[in-house]
């Protein structure tokens, strides 16, 4: 079968909503640039909680209106027209020259360098208004911010240091009950040109009647990149869909929860999860590729998100592989309510995540 013939035989993608892309200005890329600097001269660093903490009102206070009323709007709409992400085309001018070489993992990264991107997304998150936390399940918490580096040493892997097989789309931390409720994704460079990838819930006509067996606690969530399955994780299950039902929310992670190799959906799971992902995978969006200072906002629950293979380091102009900087991206993760997640978080730290799986804490001492 040649290209032209697999093209008649894939079904049509029927792409009901797409994510909304906005084109920053140069004036308001100014006022957030200005706004960063300035936070970063009373503040220093964007782990600061005492910025962190009145995050709203500084938003309100530097961000331009337009951004505000966006913000706003996505943050309480979560209607049939609502895909879930935002797209803020060139929403910070990013000096490649002090950014430097990519580093060769997160763990070495230089985290000084990405302070004022690190305001500029907090700002965005403090528009909606949600509050920048962070997550022991995710690099032990880490902090506020974490650089997403391509790792030769990972690349096979299905985490955010893979690069060379496909990152199937997933919500972020679909095995808590209090995973994120808005992500964000700073592009520093993406000189590889990957297209970012995202799935909408919103793009499946009549979710809510066609699949509603996922609806029901019979689903078996396993934790990320979690290969040997725990009993616990055996035990505990829950739902694909939740809140509207007509206009459900998702936690959602093709790779862990249909093709984990350690996990056994029972027979009548695992048959409405396929049946789910063959309607699923038509309707994943790759049609934008990000630049160097653009940002893809997130709602966590209408909306997932993954990336294709690529050859880290490496770009291809006109067929001619040429050698490029690894993609740098910075990954910042919010709740809307610090009071609702409370049984889950540090005693002495309000913003530190600690759920482990599905209601259970990590035992930490
Ligand atoms: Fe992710």
């Amino acid at each position: 079968m040649n290209f032209t013939e697999i093209l008649k035989e894939t079904p049509k993608t029927q792409v009901k909503v797409l994510p909304t892309v906005i084109e920053i200005t140069a004036q308001e890329r100014k006022m957030i640039k200005d706004a960063a600097k300035h936070l970063q001269k009373k503040y220093g660093d964007y782990e600061n909680r005492d910025c962190i903490k009145q995050i709203h009102q500084l938003a309100s206070y530097f961000l331009p209106e337009r951004i505000l009323n966006i913000a706003a709007d996505f943050s309480s709409d979560f209607s049939e027209t609502q895909y879930g992400a935002l797209i803020f085309r060139g929403l910070m001018d990013v000096d490649q020259e002090s950014i430097g070489a990519t580093p060769p993992n997160w763990q070495s990264a230089d985290y000084s360098k990405f302070n004022l991107y690190g305001f500029a997304c907090a700002l965005i998150h403090g528009a909606l208004p949600s509050k920048p936390v962070q997550y022991y399940s995710q690099r032990k918490g880490g902090g506020l911010i974490h650089a997403i580096i391509p790792d030769e040493k990972m690349k096979e892997t299905q985490t955010g240091s893979g690069s060379s097989t496909d990152l199937y789309v997933h919500t972020e931390d679909a095995f808590l009950k209090h995973q994120a409720d808005f992500l964000s994704f700073m592009y520093i460079r993406n000189e590889e040109q990957v297209p970012s990838t995202l799935y909408s819930i919103r793009s499946h006509e009549s979710i809510g009647t066609k699949h509603k067996p996922l609806f029901d606690r019979i689903y078996k969530i396993p934790k990320d990149a979690n290969l040997e399955i725990s009993e616990d994780e055996e035990n505990a299950l829950d739902a694909v869909l939740y809140g509207n039902h007509q206009l459900p929310f998702m936690r959602f992670d093709a790779a862990e929860q249909l093709f984990n190799p350690g996990i056994r959906q029972t027979e009548e799971a695992h048959r409405y999860l396929t049946e789910f992902w063959e309607e699923a995978r038509h309707l994943i969006y790759s049609g934008f590729t990000p630049q160097a200072g653009d940002v893809i906002l997130v709602n966590n629950h209408l909306c997932a998100h993954g990336r294709s293979a690529f050859k880290a380091g490496v770009r291809n102009i006109n067929g001619v592989e040429n050698k490029c900087e690894r993609r740098i991206m910075l990954r910042m993760m919010s709740k809307v309510s610090l009071i609702d997640m409370r049984a889950h978080t540090l005693t002495e730290d309000p913003f530190f995540v600690i759920e482990e799986h599905l209601g259970k804490n990590f035992e930490l001492l």
